[in-house]
């Protein structure tokens, strides 16, 4: 499974901040096995994130996008918005049992308004900007997205555990 990283940051892609949360999927997502595909680091601009992501899913670069980032109530924070104007499919559970199991280390969880949805075969899933909370949703996430990711792309036909 191929993924890619998305950062959505103005003050990352200004150079004033080094992108930490960007790296961390890297290296999280690599331990799980899946391979890189590419990284883009992006202001929080709609329409440079919505054409970043349609390059990577019709160019078919990658099965997964994860994007950390542009997710909390800041007038610049249109992660969803850019997610939502791609995706051809919702996927709702994602951000809700993200959010839901998030709450377990902070009640701020709910206040990200991250969302996930597929364009084509490939699978975009919206993350927080901070590489703690990075860390405590893709440890969650890891399970059942591979399931979901050998469904999408024709590598499992049916979801009877074993
Ligand atoms: N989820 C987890 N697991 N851990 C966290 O620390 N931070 C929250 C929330 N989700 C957090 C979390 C906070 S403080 C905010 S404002 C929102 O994610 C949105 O984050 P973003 O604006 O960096 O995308």
């Amino acid at each position: 499974m191929r993924f890619y990283v998305i950062t959505s940051s103005d003050s990352g892609f200004r150079g004033e901040r080094e992108d930490l949360s960007g790296p961390l999927i890297r290296t999280l997502c690599e331990a799980q096995g899946y391979v890189w595909a590419g990284y883009s680091l992006l202001p929080d601009d709609r329409a440079m994130l919505a054409e970043e992501m349609c390059r990577i899913c019709d160019e078919g670069l990658a099965d997964l996008i994860l994007t950390t980032g542009g997710t909390g109530f800041s007038p610049r924070d249109v992660m969803p918005e850019a997610t939502l104007d791609v995706t051809e499919r919702a996927v709702p559970g994602i951000p809700e049992a993200l959010r839901l199991n998030s709450l377990k280390y902070t009640d701020r969880a709910m206040l990200s308004r991250a969302a996930a949805g597929i364009r084509g075969r490939t699978l975009i899933v919206n993350l927080p900007g901070s590489p703690k909370a990075v860390r405590e949703n893709l440890t969650y996430l890891f399970g059942p997205l591979r399931h979901g990711l050998e469904i999408l792309t024709d590598k499992a036909h049916d979801c009877a555990r074993s």
